[in-house]
């Protein structure tokens, strides 16, 4: 059985990455500091598998920690590099948090890779680093753009140090996986996506206004360029996105590629606008959203969505849910954490 390192495995992408992988028969070690999610992850991993994933809370930043980690897990076959700070406004108060949180850690892990014998990393990039693409939908071809927050700049540097690691040095493999908006939640409701405070993304904001916790949604705009002047973004299932992290990995790890690294990007293909979001939610669960058009969000770009296609030919894989299906499951994740606050 392979066993897998997935850091940041208890957050949203993670801890669904982590239930794909033990569906597949991967052993987990999850490693995580919970500054952005919480231990009763691993409870609604293991509900949904069956298996507790090890865990071990250390920040990645902490080389000595990674290191003794390393030697407590012989024999782990392929990290899965989630962790990372990712709020955009937050990085633009706090850059040097962002660059040393987000790039120490992936220093640290491409510097340990070959002291124990790891040879492959799935890393986790973003299509924040096109900025806003002259052609869409947007190619893996298309041009970086100039970072439009500290966040964005650290997928691009993150991505550059990649590069630059691998090229002097052979035996290392790496898989960048560009992903576009996840949503939604597992299918059982057990696990979902848990922001601490205000959420700043567009789905917990939408099911926390629905439920009662938020008085409004604000929508950021409706001057843009756009069939309704709202922004378009490509909104994707968070379990397809997890599903190709397990596809990266088989690749890397049965050899089913030379190249030593490839970049995909993760998105369905399609551009929905805010207000179509709302409304679309609005229509699949019957709850009302109240909403305002306020100004729009400084560093926002009007509008982007995926050309998936050579992840969908080369990875074999598509984001197959709906997004009807995704907004019902991302309700039905909230209204469980609702229940359980009243349990508790
Ligand atoms: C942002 C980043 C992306 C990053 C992701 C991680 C940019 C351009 N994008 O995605 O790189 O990976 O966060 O979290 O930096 N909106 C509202 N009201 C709200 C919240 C959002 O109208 O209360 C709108 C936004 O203006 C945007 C859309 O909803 O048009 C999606 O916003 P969000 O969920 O924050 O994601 P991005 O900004 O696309």
């Amino acid at each position: 059985m392979s066993k897998i390192l997935v850091t940041g495995g208890t957050g949203y992408i993670g801890s669904h990455t982590t239930v794909e992988l033990q569906k597949e028969g991967f052993e987990v070690v999850i490693v995580d500091n919970l500054s952005n999610s919480n231990i009763d992850v691993l409870n609604g991993i293991e509900k949904i598998t069956g298996i507790r994933p090890a865990f071990e809370n250390i920040d990645c930043v902490d080389y000595v920690s990674m290191d003794r980690m390393f030697e407590k897990y012989q024999d782990i076959d392929a990290i899965i590099h989630f962790a990372a700070n990712k709020a955009v406004g937050e990085s633009v108060e706090k850059p040097l948090m962002y660059y040393r949180n987000n790039l120490v850690s992936l220093i640290n892990i491409l510097q340990l890779m070959p002291i124990h014998k790891v040879k492959s990393m799935v890393f986790s990039s973003s299509c924040t680093v096109y900025g806003q693409p002259d052609i869409l939908p947007v190619t893996e071809q298309a041009p970086i753009k100039l970072a439009q927050s500290p966040y964005g700049n650290t997928k691009q540097i993150g991505e550059e140090i990649i590069h630059d690691t691998l090229a002097a040095n052979a035996d290392l493999q790496s898989i960048i996986l560009r992903y576009f908006n996840p949503i939604g939640a597992h299918a059982s409701a057990e696990i979902g996506e848990l922001p601490n405070g205000v959420p700043n993304n567009l789905l917990p904001f939408v099911t926390q206004t629905a439920i009662g916790m938020r008085k409004q949604l604000s929508v950021f705009g409706n001057d843009y360029n756009t069939p309704d002047g709202s922004c378009v973004r490509d909104y994707i299932h968070v379990v397809d996105l997890a599903k190709a992290h397990v596809i990266a990995v088989k690749r890397l790890l049965e050899k089913n590629t030379n190249a030593q690294i490839e970049t995909f990007n993760l998105g369905t293909g399609r551009g929905l606008s805010v207000l179509e979001i709302i409304e679309t939610f609005i229509k699949v669960t019957g709850v009302d959203v109240p909403y305002k058009i306020v100004g729009r969000r400084s560093g926002d770009v009007e509008k982007v969505w995926a050309d998936p296609s050579y992840a969908n030919n080369v990875l074999g894989w598509t984001a197959a849910e709906t997004v009807e299906e995704t907004l019902r499951s991302a309700w039905a994740w909230e209204q469980n954490l609702a229940k359980r606050a009243e349990i508790i």
